[in-house]
């Protein structure tokens, strides 16, 4: 535990160097980022210049305790800081455990570049190797929603705190989906989004432009092979 905190902090903290005066900066969600928000909010602190769009109502509170400004209002963002459950080899991501997904997604879609961080242990060969997939689904109709998602080769479980279904920051529920190693995220993606109830899922391809990966010795950075374009998916 101690040796993963140290290199979600090493990631956290290096990813503060993609970040300049005058940008829009937007605030990923988890455990990893928290590192990168404490650095940051010492950098707004010294005098840095950046406005933050945070990624959920939590790192929204761990933004303002750090002093980082925030946007009032905002359409493009210049880079986004965020962590993820699993790594590709094309920096192609499974994110969302933490439940933020869908802001998280809307915020990457705006982002002229996308900084995933986390440790070695965030890193596989293919997607589905060692977490659910999550899915945020609108509570009307979800068992319905559900019975699509299992149509589709899933096995969804719907997160609760006891025996209540656990609310999204958008008021959605969540659906863990054991997947298996997703062969064709692509068609998955493809097939998710077809289905009215689904709001958002942890698929996120072709976003990521960079990946800074802490282990106790250190950080080493992934780029994105140029030749993968941006995805589009929802
Ligand atoms: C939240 C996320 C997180 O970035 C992801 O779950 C990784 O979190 P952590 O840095 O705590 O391991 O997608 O919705």
């Amino acid at each position: 535990m101690a040796t993963e905190n140290a290199a979600k902090r090493a990631a956290g903290e290096k990813a503060v160097e993609y970040v300049t005066d005058d940008m829009v900066v937007g605030l990923g969600t988890g455990s990893t980022v928290y590192y990168f928000l404490v650095k940051l909010g010492e950098r707004c602190r010294a005098g840095l210049k950046i406005l933050g769009v945070p990624t959920s109502l939590a790192t929204e509170r761990i933004a303002r305790e750090q002093g980082i400004p925030l946007a009032d209002s905002w359409a493009a963002v210049d880079v986004v800081v965020d962590g993820a459950d699993e790594i590709d080899p094309h920096l192609d991501l499974i994110k969302g455990m933490g439940g933020a997904l869908l802001r998280e997604k809307i915020v990457a879609q705006a982002a002229g570049r996308m900084v995933v961080i986390g440790d070695e242990g965030k890193l596989v060969k293919r997607l589905g190797t060692q977490t659910p997939l999550p899915v945020e689904v609108l509570p009307f109709g979800w068992e319905a929603t559900a019975l699509r998602l299992r149509q589709l080769g899933l096995a969804p479980v719907l997160r609760r705190q006891g025996s209540e279904p656990v609310l999204t920051d958008n008021g959605n529920y969540l659906l863990e989906c054991h997947a298996g190693v997703i062969d064709q995220p692509r068609d998955l993606a493809a097939a998710l989004e077809e289905i009215a109830g689904v709001v958002g899922h942890g698929l996120f391809l072709g976003l990521a432009t960079t990946a800074v990966i802490g282990s106790e010795s250190g950080v080493r950075i992934i780029q994105r092979p140029p030749s993968l374009n941006r995805g589009t998916n929802p």
